[in-house]
């Protein structure tokens, strides 16, 4: 790992490109996600293929987007509604049909997907619209119909490919006829999603790469709200950790606003929402264990950070950002980890998140002990401050931030609220 000065960071001006938001997606694709993630690239590689061959005046990088993320609601619906049945069953439903229609609420993930992809400031509204129609495009008009047409029958084409997995002559014979007699999908999509099954090239689609490289680079803002739905797959794997990464990166930043400036608030917050994103890598198995963790299992978790260290990096993210969320477990005396590095090596934007990361985690619940109060956390940052390992000045500027009232902390860490927003206004909004 490379250590950064505090001035590699003071150019501020960075930019994330659009495809390390892609490659970090990808990384997703393991575990329960594995069959979703796989379905959600095909229908991006489809649908994208489908609005060019239709000559449709939408961006095709946000068309892939439109695709990938199109039932993004259908696992945090799962994962906050039926925690049970997402912890078995989620990820060995491999057909998309089926695992919206096997658990109550599972048929409005076009609403839930649509509010979260609304909440992508830079993508056009048209898109977030087209998701949620997908299931029943006819309710819209002009070109939201057809892009809910276009995706709803790339999803009918990942569908049948999920289901025929190797066996390409009978899922193609399968998937002509299904497009062929279908009868709500308008001509002009039949005919193009049938000429591009005809080529010889469409394997390419279904294959394992996402096909996906964009020239767009994103400001840290408009790559931190699509960070944020990384996040909720990543959190929501365990009811521990729903908020856990979200309200790190808001700690994070208010502390850097405090003390430094509202360019490094900006910085820290995307080092704080994707700093456990190497936990995607670890097991459900050893994430929803209901006790402490042996010796032998903690160090299995411990290498979370060299996973995030590896996702980030190879992602084509900025190395600044990476370095200070590779760095969440290091301590100022040198007993944290991976690396042990001390004092000298970790500057201000590091020692932030550690302390963030630190007292998130004590007022979060655990399966071994209840969540702690604000002052029993204060207590605990405190003796780790007197031994030497958090740095007293980023906690003083927590402290103030808590005393003034300019933290939020939900009180439950149970339902985010879009997924409330959602559910209760299921009707709402067609
Ligand atoms: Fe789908
Ligand atoms: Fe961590
Ligand atoms: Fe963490």
């Amino acid at each position: 790992m490379k250590k950064v000065g505090e001035k590699s960071c003071m150019n501020l001006n960075l930019t994330v490109s659009l495809n390390a938001f892609v490659n970090m997606f990808r990384e997703f694709e393991i575990h329960e996600y594995s069959f979703f993630i796989k379905h959600a690239f095909r229908v991006a590689k489809i649908v994208r293929e489908l609005s060019k061959f239709l000559s449709l005046p939408v961006d095709s990088d946000y068309v892939y987007l439109m695709g990938l993320l199109h039932q993004i609601g259908l696992p945090l619906i799962a994962a906050t509604e039926h925690p049970e049945f997402f912890r078995q069953k989620f990820g060995k439903i491999s057909d998309m049909e089926e695992l919206s229609k096997t658990f109550s609420g599972g048929e409005k993930h076009p609403i839930v997907s649509k509010q979260i992809l609304s909440s992508v400031r830079f993508l056009p509204q048209n898109l977030s619209n087209a998701i949620f129609y997908h299931r029943d495009p006819s309710k819209c008009m002009d070109l939201e119909r057809t892009l809910s047409y276009s995706l709803m029958t790339a999803d009918i084409v990942a569908r049948k490919a999920a289901m025929y997995e190797s066996l390409h002559s009978k899922f193609l014979e399968e998937t002509v006829y299904e497009i062929k007699e279908h009868k709500e999908i308008p001509d002009t999509v039949k005919d193009a999603m049938l000429k591009i099954l005809s080529r010889y090239s469409f394997a390419y689609l279904i294959d394992d790469q996402p096909r996906f490289f964009s020239e767009k680079e994103l400001t840290l803002e408009e790559f931190g709200s699509l960070a944020k739905l990384l996040v909720f797959l990543l959190d929501f794997r365990s009811t521990f950790t729903r908020n856990h990464s979200i309200l790190v990166a808001e700690v994070s930043k208010k502390i850097a606003e405090e003390i430094l400036s509202e360019e490094d608030g900006r910085l820290v917050y995307i080092a704080g929402l994707l700093h456990d994103i190497g936990k995607i890598r670890i097991s459900p198995q050893l994430l929803h264990k209901a006790s402490r963790l042996n010796e032998q299992e903690m160090f299995v978790m411990k290498t979370h950070v060299l996973e995030t260290y590896k996702i980030l990096s190879e992602s084509g993210i900025a190395p600044c950002v990476t370095n200070i969320a590779a760095a969440h477990h290091e301590r100022l005396d040198g007993s944290g980890y991976p690396l042990g590095l001390t004092a000298k090596n970790l500057m201000i934007h590091q020692r932030i998140l550690q302390v963030a990361d630190v007292f998130v985690a004590l007022i979060e619940e655990r399966p071994y002990r209840r969540a702690l109060s604000v002052p029993e956390a204060f207590e605990i940052l405190e003796s780790e401050i007197e031994r030497g390992r958090l740095d007293t000045r980023i906690f003083e500027a927590l402290k103030q931030i808590i005393n003034e009232g300019n933290l939020n902390i939900p009180e439950s860490f149970l339902i985010p609220d879009y997924i409330r927003f959602s559910s209760s206004k299921f009707s709402e909004g067609r």
